[in-house]
């Protein structure tokens, strides 16, 4: 992962980084009008007139870059506020500070962050970046946290299974918790076929083992915040094995293990006034002799009995014996993260996730802080009159819907069945991935949603 801090330089009051000004189409005319007659040939030569997103660099007599403008759009345009951390690659690998005002100079610096980002485990890094020192009004110490937070979870993602099974999954979980002495452990073998039957189900075909994965963190007495997150390594589908196309990017099926990792760094390095708890059932979803079956009917934890409809409908049961463990502890906010079906993609897209909760304040809330924090959400219902989409003739539920349609709202629905005491409970459809580039979000494992959840988490349960 790129280190971040080294992007970010602090603020010092006498600093000599080049200046970036942002300027408007319509405010540059009159800048223009200042500058020594061979800069303002320089910049008609090079065409520019500061459309939104353009940059021009301008040279000293001595050569050396002395000012760069960056084209602004007009208070109210429609415009990513990443876009400017688009300069990193763009500039020469020089100091940068901004001097002038951007819409939000927060979001701008970590999209800056979040552009640099590159994933160089199996191959040397890329040529040097930019830097950017940190403007006054922008809390660095928060800006890294978030930055660090959505490397490890791009990192988690990227990393292919076979670097990155039910093991390595606990080993990352391990080293998160340790940094904030959390009391950490991890469920397997006879003890998880026991008392996760169906975490244990999904995972028994792989070599790898499947196990859950439980930490917590903070004062007994502080209100419980409890992150479960799907952690399959891999998913081929199971004996419904997935085609090669719907099986090429199942690396990524442990994002919303990946996110809520993300998420609980955050909340633990902020030291908010809450208990946390995470957990992460950790499985891959292979094929051998030993596989669960469609047909099978599994007891789950909560004793109620599922009905394999579908073995690629594998989520929501690791996820349903998790969320029942959480469940019983009467938690005030239980939040799951998954990358759950197809049908969230096709409903919203891979980079708006859908969520659901019941709570109306809750989502109100997260839908404002989703648009504050440039981190997209899109709320979706809870339909209950989709409840009879998965009956089953024999056992309680069955895992897959006969009906073709409403795939990611069954889906809530199902893991929904699964809580009861939770006072508010919020469940995440999240891809955990992009798709194509775009300004701070390269191609690959993504953070969604972690950003908005830290701070709605943290306007409620403070410092
Ligand atoms: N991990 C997949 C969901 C998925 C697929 C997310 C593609 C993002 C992109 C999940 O385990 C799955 O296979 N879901 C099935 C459910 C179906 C069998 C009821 C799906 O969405 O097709
Ligand atoms: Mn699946
Ligand atoms: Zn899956």
């Amino acid at each position: 992962m790129t280190a971040f801090d080294r992007i970010l330089t602090p603020y010092a009051a006498a600093s000599r980084a080049v200046p970036i000004v942002p300027v408007t189409a319509k405010d540059f005319k009159a800048e223009l009008a200042k500058l020594p007659a061979a800069q303002r040939r320089w910049i008609s030569q090079q065409d520019f007139t500061a459309k939104p997103g353009a940059h021009v660099l301008l040279s000293s007599a001595e050569g050396n870059v002395e000012k760069v403008y960056y084209g602004q759009a007009e208070a109210n345009a429609e415009r990513d506020p990443f876009e400017f951390g688009r300069l990193v690659r763009l500039l020469p690998a020089l100091e940068y500070r901004i001097v002038g005002d951007l819409p939000d100079a927060s979001l701008a610096v970590l999209g800056g962050l979040l552009e640099a980002y590159s994933f160089d485990r199996y191959r040397k890094a890329g040529a040097e970046l930019a830097r950017l020192e940190c403007p006054k009004q922008v809390d660095r110490k928060e800006i890294l946290s978030a930055a660090d937070a959505t490397g490890l979870v791009r990192d988690l993602i990227n990393t292919p299974a076979s670097d990155l099974g039910p093991a390595e999954l606990a080993a990352a979980a391990r080293d998160v918790a340790r940094r904030f002495k959390a009391k950490f452990k991890v469920i397997a073998g006879r003890e998880l076929e026991r008392k996760f039957p169906m975490i244990y189900a999904v995972g028994r075909a792989s070599p790898r083992a499947p196990r859950l994965i439980d930490f917590t963190w903070g004062p007994a007495r502080a209100p419980k915040v409890t992150l479960v997150g799907k952690g399959v390594c891999f998913d081929t589908g199971g004996l419904d094995i997935k085609p090669p196309s719907g099986m090429l990017i199942m690396k990524k099926d442990m994002g919303g293990a990946a996110n809520v990792l993300g998420l609980a760094q955050m909340i633990m390095a902020a030291k908010l006034n809450v208990r946390l708890r995470v957990l992460i059932p950790a499985v891959e979803n292979s094929i051998d002799g030993s596989a669960f079956r469609p047909g099978d009917v599994l007891t789950s934890r909560k004793g109620i009995t599922v009905e394999i409809g579908n073995t690629d409908a594998e989520g929501r049961l690791i996820l349903a014996d998790a969320l029942a463990l959480a469940d019983e502890e009467k938690p005030d906010l239980l939040i799951d993260m998954a990358t759950l079906t197809g049908a969230a993609r096709v409903a919203l897209g891979p980079d708006l996730p859908p969520f659901y909760t019941e709570n109306d304040a809750f989502a109100a809330e997260l839908a404002a802080a989703a648009n504050a924090q440039n981190d997209p959400l899109w709320r979706m219902p809870f339909w209950r009159p989709y409840y009879g989409l998965f009956e089953s003739r024999i056992a309680d539920l069955n895992n897959s819907s006969e009906s073709a349609y409403a795939g990611s709202i069954t889906a809530a629905l199902f893991l929904k069945r699964f809580v009861e005491s939770a006072k508010t409970y919020v469940h995440f459809d999240i891809f955990g991935w992009t798709p194509t580039a775009k300004p701070g979000r390269p191609r690959g494992g993504e953070a969604q949603g972690m950003r908005a959840l830290f701070a709605l988490i943290r306007s409620r349960y403070g410092r």
